[in-house]
Order: C-alpha cells, then sequence, then structure tokens
C-alpha cells in the first residue's frame, strides 16, 4: 500500500496532475473542457427534408466506424433544429471541410433556415446536397440511430466517395476554437 501510494505521489508531482471528482465538483463545463483536449477535424453533414428543403449541420463529432461495411458516425443534439429531419432521413452527406471553410463551418453552426442561401452546393441523383469545394465528400445511406444521451448517435454506410480537394489542407477544432495544422 505504501509503495502505491508513493508511486501516486510521484506522478502528482512529476505531471502537476489537477483532477476534477465526479459527483459535485465535477461541472459539465469541466466535462466540456475535458473533450476539447482531443483535436479534430470538422465537418457539415448534409440532407433533404421531404426531397425539397436542403439542412445542414456542423458536427465535430464524426468518426468512421468499419471498414467492411464502411461505415462512419456522427452525434447530432436532440435539441437541434435539423434533429427531426436528419432522424428520418434515408441518406446524408457527410462534407470534410478545408481550411479556407471556417465561414461556412459558421454558417452551418448557427440555427437557421437559409442556411443554403450564399452556398455553392450540388445535389446528388439521389437528391442530398452536397457541397463544394470541400477536401472529401462522403455520402451515406442511413444505417443505424442509436441513443446518446442528449445526442443521438447517426451511423451511416458510405455508398459514394467525392475526392474534391484531397490535397488541401484541414480545418481543425481544438479547445473550443479552429486551428490549423503547422505549416511544413
Ligand atoms: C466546430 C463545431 C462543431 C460542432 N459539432 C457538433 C456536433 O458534433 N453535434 C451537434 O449536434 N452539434 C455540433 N455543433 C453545433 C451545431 O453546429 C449547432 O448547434 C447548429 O446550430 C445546429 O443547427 P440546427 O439547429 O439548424 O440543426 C458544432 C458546432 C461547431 C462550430
Amino acid at each position: 500500500m505504501g509503495q502505491r501510494r508513493m508511486q501516486g505521489k510521484s506522478l502528482r508531482k512529476r505531471w502537476k496532475v489537477e483532477s476534477v471528482q465526479m459527483g459535485d465538483s465535477f461541472t459539465a463545463l469541466d466535462f466540456r473542457s475535458a473533450c476539447g483536449q482531443f483535436a479534430t477535424g470538422v465537418c457539415v453533414v448534409t440532407g433533404m427534408l421531404d426531397n425539397k428543403s436542403p439542412v445542414g449541420v456542423t458536427i465535430n463529432s464524426f468518426s468512421s466506424v468499419s471498414l467492411e461495411p464502411p461505415l462512419v458516425l456522427f452525434c447530432l443534439d436532440k435539441n437541434a433544429l435539423s434533429f427531426d429531419a436528419f432522424s428520418i432521413a434515408s441518406r446524408f452527406a457527410v462534407n470534410i471541410l478545408a481550411e479556407d471553410q471556417q465561414a461556412l463551418s459558421n454558417n452551418f453552426a448557427r440555427q437557421s433556415d437559409d442556411k443554403f442561401a450564399d452556398i455553392d452546393y450540388q445535389v446528388t441523383e439521389e437528391g442530398v446536397p452536397v457541397l463544394e469545394n470541400c477536401l472529401t465528400v462522403m455520402e451515406c445511406r442511413m444505417y443505424a440511430v442509436h441513443d446518446g444521451g442528449d445526442h443521438q448517435i447517426i451511423v451511416g454506410e458510405v455508398s459514394r466517395i467525392r475526392k474534391q480537394r484531397e490535397d488541401a489542407r484541414p480545418l481543425l477544432y481544438f479547445r473550443g476554437g479552429y486551428n490549423a495544422l503547422a505549416s511544413d
């Protein structure tokens, strides 16, 4: 026991660990800050409501899931205005943003019904809006929807990959702000 305690002590000393306990002192902000230490890319997920109204939302909760079949996921806030649209969509697209698309990210991160007003996009044969000038766009068929607390975990099977600007640099999100890769 003595040794264990010593190991803990020496670790704390070396790395100046500040721990936050579960319970009273574990706030939502602590949790959000901890998650913000994980750097991600930024995507806009797009779909079509009632075959006529394009919907889109900025997300950084994208993850690849499976190679066979090719599955990806994102998590959508149950309070998002686009929540109902994505819950019933049979298809959607994941548009991975480039470094110079921060304004596009901000556009799709606000609650508005005219997000597509000044945006360059095409509608695929399957009726899904896809944004122009992204790094890559993955078109997906809805595969599964799982509950995830105040979010819903939406899993899609990738049916087509559109390589748009694979040599461009990605837009990054870290500690609650946009970031870019360091230059070479
Ligand atoms: C960089 C970034 C990442 C975001 N990631 C997510 C996410 O993964 N899931 C989510 O539900 N909202 C996320 N949001 C917030 C939504 O984009 C925002 O709530 C948006 O207004 C939702 O649009 P809607 O209400 O029209 O559906 C993110 C916002 C930003 C700026």
